[in-house]
């Protein structure tokens, strides 16, 4: 039956009926808020290049993520930012227990035991060089990385972190951290790694405010071609024998297309993550009065769910929590 008998416009005549058809909601369920952590006593110092992201420690940390809870947003996704003299060429700072990381997990698990404390594990912002891993004859060596990407996650789930966020791109990281931390008692946590993790200029934003560029990036070497779909899913297929419990795919606007074949092939949960490039450039946008911040944020983030994220990290999830009360 086509028209003049079918009217798709009668689905939208009226709010209420818009209301009732609408196919995918947006919830704060869905939400993850990535927070930025040093080592520092009561640190909150705000980052010019990520709007409304603040390097936080201490009791404005818990505050902070005190409110996201409260908002509803059940998760955070910490990362660390150490002190410049902590750093070195094989990232010993990255699995220090008195790290930025393991203390904010701490405070935070003392402070909200039910708020779910993701740690993002990579080495970048813990080498003098900026490499996400130990280097050996101008490469980024693999397996040798995997020993140190181990020690830091243990630490962090002794820390009590609830999920273990790998995101260095390195092979066999998931099969690594999931032994190793089974190995140590810590067989309830979680491991999430960035499974499809394209090497995008989209992540500028988030290199400047934790400083951890290296000179010349190599991470065209570990990170996925952005040409690359079917190669998304071999690495989504292996994390998934691995034992990743949740897999994660970004800049999520940009991967809509691979969302939508990991949901379409495999039952594991997806989360998306919109990166620090994507909100910035809505903002940035914004600021010179194109468009309206919250409703491109709004839409955005319907459309990553649209395609089959389970989860959505992002820098909007307070100010989306706060649209949805
Ligand atoms: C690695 C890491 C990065 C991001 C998340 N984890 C940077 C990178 O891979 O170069 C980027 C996140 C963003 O841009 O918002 N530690
Ligand atoms: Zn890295």
């Amino acid at each position: 039956m086509a028209f003049p008998v079918h009217r798709l416009r009668r689905l939208r005549r009226t709010e209420g009926i818009r209301r009732m058809v609408r196919e995918t909601m947006l919830s704060v369920d869905d939400l993850v808020m990535p927070l930025f952590v040093s080592a520092g006593a009561d640190t909150r110092q705000e980052m010019k290049d990520m709007t409304g992201s603040f390097l936080l420690s201490g009791s404005p940390l818990v505050e902070e993520a005190k409110l996201i809870h409260d908002l509803g947003v059940p998760a955070v996704l910490l990362f660390g930012v150490p002190q410049k003299e902590t750093k070195d060429a094989v990232a010993t700072g990255s699995y220090a227990d008195d790290g930025p990381v393991p203390r904010a997990i701490r405070l935070l698990k003392e402070a909200r035991p039910s708020l779910l404390v993701i740690a993002d594990v990579c080495l970048c912002e813990y080498t003098d060089h900026g490499h996400c891993g130990l280097t050996a004859d101008e490469e980024i060596h693999n397996d040798r990385t995997l020993e140190i990407l181990e020690r830091a996650a243990v630490t962090y789930a002794r820390a009590g972190a609830d999920v273990i966020a790998p995101s260095g791109m390195m092979d066999g990281m998931t099969q690594a951290i999931r032994t190793a931390l089974d190995g140590n008692g810590f067989e309830q946590t979680l491991v999430m790694p960035y499974s499809a993790k394209f090497a995008s200029q989209l992540y500028g934003p988030f290199k400047r405010v934790t400083s951890s560029a290296p000179e010349q990036s190599r991470h065209a070497t570990h990170q996925m071609d952005t040409a690359n779909r079917a190669q998304a899913l071999m690495e989504v297929s292996m994390d998934i024998e691995e034992g990743a419990d949740i897999v994660i795919v970004k800049p999520a606007g940009s991967s809509l297309d691979i969302i939508r074949d990991i949901k379409n092939k495999f039952d594991i949960p997806i989360a998306a993550y919109q990166v620090s490039g994507e909100t910035e450039m809505v903002r940035a946008a914004g600021d010179r009065g194109l468009i309206d911040v919250e409703r491109v944020m709004m839409e955005s983030l319907t459309c990553i769910k649209r395609a089959g994220a389970t989860i959505i990290i992002t820098y909007f999830a307070k100010d989306v929590a706060r649209m949805l009360q």
